[in-house]
């Protein structure tokens, strides 16, 4: 029997796509890539430059078209396409041009790959994690978005080097919209197995409640700052996405802040956003309900409204 070769599918040759798929090819994540834009010049462009690194790379074939038909059996399409946020707009701002962006694509992937998990980075993308798997009709575990994977590595990253420890000791969640009503789970968060609100170790600095809100801000405002300054985010977003399809290929079971829809999470349902979750082959296997205090509860509620109002605008 051979042995199965891991698919992946990335629709969208911009920035976020083609960093997607340069970070996942360096990491050896999947056998097969598709690059697929409807602007052929500028997807021919992305893949002949990454494959002029491919020697560099585990052993993979990237190929790029603007024909759908080339995300046939794939294991995971990854879902980048849409409008980006000029400076200063909001993500959710996007929301109606990537909501008609979808009710096109989604269709046409369904015929080609309807055997593939539905990776969302689009944003806003809790809306239209949301619209995609109503689009799809695929079960919901199977429809997830990168949600705040990337929020909560910021949080670590800020938090690590506050304290001066390594950021892969530092477990702490951003969860709820991957955009401005997004909270913290400062309640649940550990540093080296200690719980981060104690913190209190000879020779380290504190983390007072100024620093946690000073650092919050950072987090919630990191990519108006990079767009400001660059016109896109790309490198931390494709490294993120790169690991939750590397979670999912790998059958890992690994908890992550994905985007996916809540049925009774902390009494929220009907609405998609992130929260810690058991990714694995299958997709979204579990959710895990975080030791919230009564301000995160109330945030992550908010934050779920704030959402749902989107999605409702939109008619869905
Ligand atoms: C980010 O947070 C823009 O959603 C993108 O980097």
């Amino acid at each position: 029997m051979r042995e199965h070769v891991n698919k992946i599918s990335i629709i969208g040759a911009g920035a976020v796509g083609a960093t997607i798929a340069y970070a996942a090819m360096i990491r050896g994540v999947a056998q097969q890539y598709v690059l697929y834009d409807i602007n052929r010049a500028k997807v021919d462009a992305e893949v002949l430059d990454l494959n002029h690194g491919l020697q560099f790379m585990p052993m993979a074939t990237l190929h790029g078209s603007d024909d759908i038909s080339a995300c046939e059996g794939s294991d995971v399409v990854v879902i980048t396409a849409g409008a980006k946020q000029q400076p200063g707009q909001t993500r959710m701002e996007l929301a109606g041009a990537n909501v008609a962006m979808c009710r096109s694509l989604v269709p046409s992937l369904m015929k080609v790959a309807p055997d593939a998990l539905l990776l969302v980075v689009t944003n806003p993308v809790d809306v239209i994690t949301y619209v995609v798997q109503q689009l799809s009709g695929l079960p919901s575990r199977r429809v997830f978005g990168s949600g705040t994977v990337l929020d909560s590595s910021r949080l670590r990253f800020l938090v690590a080097r506050h304290l001066n420890v390594a950021v892969q000791n530092v477990h702490a969640f951003v969860a709820g919209e991957h955009g401005d009503s997004e909270i913290p789970l400062w309640s649940a968060a550990t540093v080296g197995g200690l719980p981060l609100l104690g913190w209190s170790v000879p020779g380290r600095a504190s983390l007072t409640e100024e620093d946690r809100a000073r650092i919050f801000d950072d987090v919630r405002n990191a990519a108006y700052h990079i767009i400001r300054g660059k016109g896109a985010t790309n490198y931390a977003i494709g490294m993120a996405t790169a690991r939750i399809l590397e979670a999912v290929l790998n059958d890992e079971q690994r908890v992550l802040p994905v985007s996916s829809r809540m049925e009774g999470y902390l009494g929220i349902q009907d609405v998609c956003m992130s929260v810690p979750s058991i990714v694995n082959r299958g997709g979204v296997e579990a959710v895990l309900e975080q030791p919230v205090n009564e301000a995160e509860r109330e945030g992550l509620r908010r934050s779920a409204d704030t959402i749902r109002q989107t999605i409702r605008t939109l008619g869905f």
